[in-house]
């Protein structure tokens, strides 16, 4: 695992778009794993900005969704088929069909989860999966104690990830959904290269668990230790409590 200290999130955003457009360039048709949340922000703006000065080719590029809430109505705002589609398919100029991601609203959740499996296998697997980390260590919607073999699968989200949700819902904790459909940590698992970015002091507990713990399910991001190709990229703030 490779750590890389950043002095900010605009810094770690310009590495990890860097990154994503070197990527593009040696395979335009490249299968971009897409977080959600406010950490990734700084990177699907420093892509978009490269796209707009010329500089990066996207129009073969594939995106796909790491998670998305179990029970919102198609087309809700916070849904996170909306959030990548606002923050990173439109920004991009992608078409719609360059998009996949799990189907929150299905009616039989678990067949759901198993056919996004089957079209990320079929779509021959993500070259790079852009990882946040919540405050309990969780990267996609895998709270502490998943699994680390884990598939695609529905989970129940933690009080504390509820709560740190909650202000995409106008701070309102009762909108936050309770269940969601994520990338299990064996599929995360399954991607050639797994950037994570973690800026702020309230990642700090996390991200040191993460990088100097041990490997196991309390810390879901700790499974990263297991990666032949993981990239850690931290600001000094999300950076204290390393040794
Ligand atoms: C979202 C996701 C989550 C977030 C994590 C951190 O797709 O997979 O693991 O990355 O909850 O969220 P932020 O970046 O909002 O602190």
């Amino acid at each position: 695992m490779e750590v890389v200290i950043v002095p900010d999130a605009a810094a770690g955003g310009d590495l990890i778009a860097d990154a994503m457009a070197a990527l593009l360039h040696r395979k335009p048709d490249a299968l971009l794993g897409v977080a959600t949340g406010s950490t990734p922000l700084p990177v699907y703006r420093a892509l978009a900005a490269k796209v707009r000065a010329g500089a990066l080719d996207v129009s073969r590029a594939r995106v796909c969704q790491l998670d998305e809430y179990v029970g919102l109505p198609t087309g809700h705002p916070e849904s996170y088929r909306s959030v990548v589609l606002r923050e990173v398919v439109e920004p991009l100029g992608l078409s719609p069909e360059a998009f996949m991601g799990p189907d929150g609203a299905a009616d039989d959740v678990q067949a759901a989860c198993e056919a996004y499996d089957a079209a990320l296998a079929s779509a021959g697997g993500v070259d790079l999966q852009l990882l946040g980390i919540g405050t309990d260590g969780h990267i996609g919607f895998n709270e502490p104690c998943s699994s680390l073999a884990s598939r695609t699968r529905i989970k129940t989200l933690t009080e504390q990830t509820r709560v740190d949700n909650a202000r995409f819902f106008g701070g309102d904790i009762a909108a936050v959904p309770h269940h969601v459909i994520t990338q299990g940590i064996g599929t995360i698992l399954e991607a050639r290269h797994l950037v994570l970015l973690a800026t702020g002091e309230g990642k700090a507990e996390a991200v040191a668990a993460t990088v100097e713990g041990p490997v196991a399910a309390v810390v879901p991001a700790s499974a990263l230790q297991l990666h032949p190709h993981a990239t850690v990229i931290v600001d000094e703030a999300a950076a204290t409590k390393l040794k």
